[in-house]
Order: structure tokens, then sequence, then C-alpha cells
């Protein structure tokens, strides 16, 4: 069975709350529902996890090495900053897609910048919470 990390990065658990005009009024636990309902029709596995913290994240990407099949990963604002990041989906050589809910090229000039998207087969963002199961999906077409 197929097996997609699905992983994301700071203040994602806020969602809900946070800026409901930016990121939408659906929260993360919301998303996971979605995403394991997504899953479990198409009999993929899914371990879907959240960290505030960048080494947090680092050793949830490299625990994924030999578990996973492919990493989801929404990294926040870490996105835009997080060379370790980039080297973790690197070392592990696992395929990954970078998510935002928000177009974050549509928003301010730093959001422009990803480190994620150097090492990601590709990126989906701007679509809310559906862009979850739209990345699920994405990732199942690139691992057949
Ligand atoms: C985000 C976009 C990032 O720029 C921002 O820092 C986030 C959320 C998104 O999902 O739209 O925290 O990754």
């Amino acid at each position: 069975m197929t097996s997609i990390l699905i992983l994301n990065g700071p203040n994602l658990n806020l969602l809900g709350t946070r800026q409901p005009e930016v990121y939408g009024s659906t929260t993360l636990k919301d998303i996971e529902d979605l995403c394991a309902k997504h899953a479990a029709d198409q009999s993929i596995a899914i371990s879907f996890q959240q960290s505030n913290h960048e080494g947090a994240l680092v050793d949830a990407i490299h625990t994924a090495r030999g578990v996973h099949d492919g990493i989801i990963l929404n990294a926040g604002a870490y996105t835009h900053t997080s060379i370790a990041l980039m080297d973790a989906i690197s070392s592990v050589a696992l395929p990954a897609i970078e998510l935002h809910l928000s177009n974050v090229h549509a928003r301010e000039e730093f959001r422009h910048k990803s480190f994620i998207s150097k090492v990601s087969v590709g990126v989906i963002c701007g679509f809310g919470a559906k862009g979850y199961t739209l990345a699920i999906d994405a990732m199942m077409d690139h691992l057949s």
C-alpha cells in the first residue's frame, strides 16, 4: 500500500482562527479528516503531522525514509527560510510536493522565494484546503 507523509509546519495548528480571510475557516483537524477520507477511498495510507519547530520537521522528514513513499509538505513560513528543510528532503531522496493553502505568489514578495521548490517535484498553492487532496492525487500520479 502506498504511504504518504503529510507534514505541516508552524502556525498551521491555528488554522480555522488564523487570518481566515487568507487561510479560510477550515481547521487542521478538518483537513486531516478530509485527507483521511480521500486516502481511504483509494486505499492509500497517510500520516498527518504538524510541528511548529524546524528541527522536529527535519526529524519527521528523516523518519519518513523507508516508511513513506512520498512527502506532502506545507512548511509554512519555513518554506521561505529553511535550508535545513530543503537539505532534509534532498537527504532522504523521497519525492516531495510543496503545498500552500494561499497563493503565495499573489502575496508579499518574501513569500515568492521557496527553498522547498528546489527539491520538490511540484507545487500546489492557492486552492485552500482542497490543495491537500489535490496533492495526494498528484503524488499518486507521480508515483505510478
Ligand atoms: C502558507 C504560506 C506561507 O507563506 C505562510 O507563512 C504560512 C502558510 C500557506 O499554506 O498558504 O504559514 O504555507
